[in-house]
């Protein structure tokens, strides 16, 4: 059958649907850019935000037309919003033939082939710890050989922050062994992969069974994990998103300023800088706290750089709660940030509250952290002025090819002139030359004056 996947929402979910791929074309099914082409349309979506659950709906309801047009159409909901919604998507959407939760993802080869031949809906929404094993599939049959890959080493997330809807629908949290994860890695780069990223609702929680206390200063799996992953033959740079702050032992710390290839730019989310908020998110660190581990990765690991996820608006969020918030994040640093206006989720902790920061407000506040980010990350790039920098190549750049681009272990972009012998997947050393908010120019540019 021809497939065509739609996938919402973040890079866990984009990964599940790259695994889906890989499982669908191994049993001879083939996945198709273009919805109008396909036999079957498969939504993998997202709940974080009522946004991201009304984007995902309307695109879903917008597919009766396809469905009109072809009554042999298999429609498939899968991931976070169908295990929130469950069975009441068929009342919601009635034109779609399944809903999929994220506990059972691997069935899905066998879903879509029994529905095809039976014709009727069902909803699978059960938890399993297969979908663990089941979903570290790849597909290299028709991806172009990329220098990226991603691996996915834990699933679910039991913290249970106020306003996060993601233990409830992604399930408890689960652990890879680490050698099934090291054996994937392999492959990875037998494929060519050179930046391996290592994904989970809380990486850094990997290995420890689900506790919610951090282990001791001396332990840490996942500080293990990151050593071994590194150290694969071929595998250049190591990423990983997203670490609850608490776990970040003198061992995790260690472990990453001990391997250059473990990339010197973390993502930290951080949420709110108020003590105050902080306790009201059932988040488990402090202001205090949270800079105490910046300031020892600061000093274990030289030029390192810090990014982090914020929530502006969450209820009571006063004007001294968001003002600390701004602070903090001076004091930090950051260059980049993904903010995000508090969304009240159903079944949260924080949805019983009332959600008492106007939107004009919550929109003035993201505004006003995104302005700082600018402001920063362009006074960080002019910095770079005149140094040497490594970059791990990627090619020509999407928007002029005739330059090509790679990024710094810090995740800065960098554009250059290419070279004959330099390749994708090299690592290359340049000077910067020119400067802007967003990018990196090297020497080697010859027409650098035309850039603004
Ligand atoms: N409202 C707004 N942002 C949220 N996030 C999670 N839940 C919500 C919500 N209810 C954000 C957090 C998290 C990121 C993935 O999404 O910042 O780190
Ligand atoms: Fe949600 Fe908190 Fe778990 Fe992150 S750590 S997925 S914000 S509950």
């Amino acid at each position: 059958m021809k497939i065509f996947i739609k996938t919402y929402g973040c890079q866990m979910n984009e990964r599940d649907s790259e695994a889906l791929a890989g499982m669908l074309i191994k049993r001879n099914h083939r996945i198709v850019p273009q919805e109008d082409e396909a036999d079957v349309l498969i939504f993998n979506t997202c709940s974080v935000r009522e946004q991201a659950e009304r984007k995902a709906l309307g695109k879903i309801m917008h597919m009766k037309k396809l469905k009109r047009q072809n009554e042999n159409l298999i429609i498939g909901v899968i991931g976070c919003m169908a295990q929130n919604h469950g069975e009441a998507l068929f009342k919601e959407v009635p034109h779609i033939d399944f809903v999929l939760g994220t506990g059972q993802l691997h069935e899905l080869p066998d879903l879509v082939e029994q529905i095809a031949e039976e014709r009727r809906q069902v909803a699978l929404l059960a938890n399993s710890e297969a979908v663990l094993t089941g979903m570290s599939v790849h597909d290299f049959s028709t991806n172009e050989a990329s220098i990226f890959g991603q691996v996915a080493i834990t699933r679910g997330c039991n913290r249970f922050c106020a306003y996060c809807i993601v233990p409830y629908v992604r399930g408890r949290e689960m652990s890879r062994e680490a050698a099934d994860v090291v054996a994937e890695v392999q492959d990875l780069a037998a494929h060519g992969v050179r930046e391996v990223m290592l994904l989970g609702q809380n990486v850094a929680a990997f290995g420890l069974n689900g506790i919610l206390t951090p282990p001791a200063d001396d332990v840490s799996p996942f500080g293990d994990l990151l050593t071994q992953v590194a150290q694969v033959p071929g595998i250049a740079r190591v990423r990983f998103t997203s670490p609850y702050p608490s776990y970040f032992t003198s061992h995790l710390i260690q472990a990453i300023a001990a391997e250059p290839k473990i990339c010197r730019s973390i993502h930290l989310p951080l949420q709110s800088g108020s003590n105050e908020v902080l306790k009201r998110m059932n988040r488990q660190y402090t202001n205090e706290s949270y800079l105490e581990i910046v300031n020892k990765l600061k000093a274990a690991v030289p030029g390192i750089t810090f990014s982090t996820d914020i929530i502006v608006g969450f209820p009571g969020e006063t004007e001294a709660d968001f003002q600390a918030t701004r602070d903090l994040m001076n004091i930090v640093g950051f260059e980049n940030a993904f903010i995000f206006k508090y969304s009240p989720r159903e079944g949260t902790v924080s949805a019983k509250h009332e959600d008492s920061v106007p939107q004009e407000v919550k929109e003035e506040r993201n505004q006003i952290l995104l302005a700082d980010l600018a402001l920063r990350s362009q006074k960080a790039n002019a910095a770079l002025i005149g140094q040497r920098v490594e970059i791990l190549v990627e090619g020509p750049s999407f928007r002029n090819p005739a330059r090509w681009t790679g990024k710094t272990s810090t995740a800065k972009s960098v554009m250059f002139a290419p070279m004959p012998g330099v390749k994708v997947g090299d690592l290359l050393t340049l000077t910067i030359a020119k400067a802007t908010g967003m990018s990196l120019f090297a020497d080697n540019i010859p027409d650098l004056a035309d850039i603004n």
